[in-house]
């Protein structure tokens, strides 16, 4: 009996008959020799069928396999450099029996340029795809990377609720549901709840989608995002940007080590990543805003004169993130935004309350915010304050006023938005290929 593999383990098995079950990825017809690469999820391998060595009526059904048909094939591991198609790369598979399990008809992703509306539309099928299958993998090490950081860095996870009576961030972008007959939200942030189980674990994360209603298409938002929240009793700003920096170079690092090959396939620049090492650049609102000010003294091109008008006040758009992040060529911390831009939880600057202990971190190449966080408001009066401003009544918030009563302490965290830190470490155009479904302004299919 032949054993069953997994084709990214067939360097193991070199010389001895398999068998390997999968999806027809190409095929190539030689007359008396089918060249049929094989997919099984885990790699790709080039299976060549020889028809005088075959079973007559097997070798005729290879010669009619069809994109993304299925099919169990058994045959001698062998190593041939030239099998380029193959990943890993260099083996083949003399093919002694090929069984079809179904004949697929008129898949329609060819190997033709598609346009993208196309593909997203079949994006259930476009996943098979060699690119699709390299950004999944590196979502899936990213996910994992800075996870395992927060995990070794004494982060305990607790999971926080989908459905909420509150809102955590600005109410514009609110989803709300009925729950019973009384409204409800989808979470926009696990935050709320990660300060109560701060309180409780001293330092926790949250690991899960948030739903931002936005009503903006742009290529960096999802109305449905996958969201790390780290909070910690006690952490300073400067503590949280240092959380940042530490778990997205580790992230980077276990990226470089295990995907290279992927990152070939998704023909990125590998001197990009190569670059991303801590320390990450700090640069205070104040001084950015006096840099963009340098910058646009600086261009000769009047659409960017215009692009980067900004008052001190303003939140940033694109074109000043991109700006920024550029003019040090890796990721840039900006702290102490202005109070008025920024959440209700933002803990001011002593002696200067205009301004608030809040921090986001920008990635270069124009991919903008990746990271926002802040210290939090731990004082009773003033959060009590600020929570009558949000407009939701505020018995919604009575929970989250308790944790004010009882042991405040001063604390801080973040979030970071999966989605938008695979598209910057990707190099990917938009963000709906960072994600298995992108949940996008037009659309919610498939
Ligand atoms: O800056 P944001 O809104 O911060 C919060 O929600 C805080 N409560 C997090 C915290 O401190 N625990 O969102 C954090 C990050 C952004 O930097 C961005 O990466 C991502 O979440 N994000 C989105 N990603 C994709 N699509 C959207 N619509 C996003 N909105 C935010």
């Amino acid at each position: 009996m032949a054993t069953t593999i997994s084709i990214r383990d067939i360097a193991a098995h070199v010389g001895e008959v398999v068998t390997v079950r999968g999806w027809v990825y190409d095929r190539t017809d030689k007359g008396k020799l089918q060249f049929i690469q094989v997919r099984d999820g885990s790699g790709i391998v080039q299976c060549v069928a020889y028809g005088p060595g075959m079973d007559p009526a097997q070798f005729e059904a290879a010669g009619r396999l069809t994109q993304e048909s299925s099919l169990i094939i058994t045959g001698t591991v062998k190593e041939n450099p030239k099998a380029k198609k193959s990943l890993p790369v260099g083996y083949e598979i003399d093919a002694q029996t090929v069984e079809v399990v179904q004949m697929a008809v008129d898949y329609p992703i060819t190997p033709k340029e598609h346009g993208v509306e196309f593909l997203m539309d079949n994006r259930h099928l476009w996943l098979r795809s060699q690119r699709q299958w390299a950004i999944m993998r590196i979502r899936a090490t990213i996910t994992r990377a800075l996870t395992d950081w927060l995990d070794d860095h004494g982060y305990l996870r607790v999971d926080t609720p989908i459905i909420t009576p509150a809102a955590g961030e600005e109410t514009t972008t609110l989803f709300e549901i009925d729950y019973h007959g009384d409204p409800a939200f989808l979470a926009q942030t696990g935050q709320l709840y990660n300060e109560a189980n701060m309180m409780a674990f001293g330092k926790v994360y949250a690991f899960s989608p948030s739903f931002r209603a936005e009503k903006s298409k742009t290529r960096r938002h999802l109305q449905e995002f996958w969201h790390l929240e780290p909070e910690a009793a006690f952490l300073s700003l400067e503590g949280v940007m240092e959380v940042e920096e530490g778990m997205i170079s580790y992230a980077v690092e276990r990226l470089l080590d295990k995907h290279r090959q992927e990152l070939e396939i998704i023909e990125r620049d590998i001197s990009k990543v190569e670059n991303i090492k801590a320390p990450f650049a700090r640069i205070s609102y104040d001084d950015a805003i006096k840099r963009l000010g340098e910058l646009r003294e600086k261009t000769d091109d009047p659409e960017q004169k215009e692009l980067l008008k900004i008052e001190w006040g303003e939140d940033f758009g694109s074109p000043h993130e991109t700006a920024l992040a550029e003019s040090f060529d890796r990721p840039v911390f900006v702290y102490h935004y202005p109070t008025a831009v920024k959440a209700f939880y933002m803990q001011p600057v002593e002696g200067r309350p205009e301004v608030c202990r809040s921090v986001d971190l920008l990635a270069p190449e124009g991919y903008g915010e990746i990271c926002g966080g802040s210290e939090r408001i731990h004082d009773a009066a003033l959060i009590e304050q600020r929570v009558s401003t949000i407009g939701i009544p505020r018995e919604a918030y009575a929970w989250y006023l308790d944790l004010r009563k009882y042991g405040s302490v001063p604390h801080g965290g973040f979030g970071l938005g999966l989605e938008r830190v695979v598209t910057w470490l990707c190099g990917l155009p938009h963000v709906r290929e960072s994600v298995p479904y992108a949940r996008m302004l037009s659309r919610n299919y498939p």
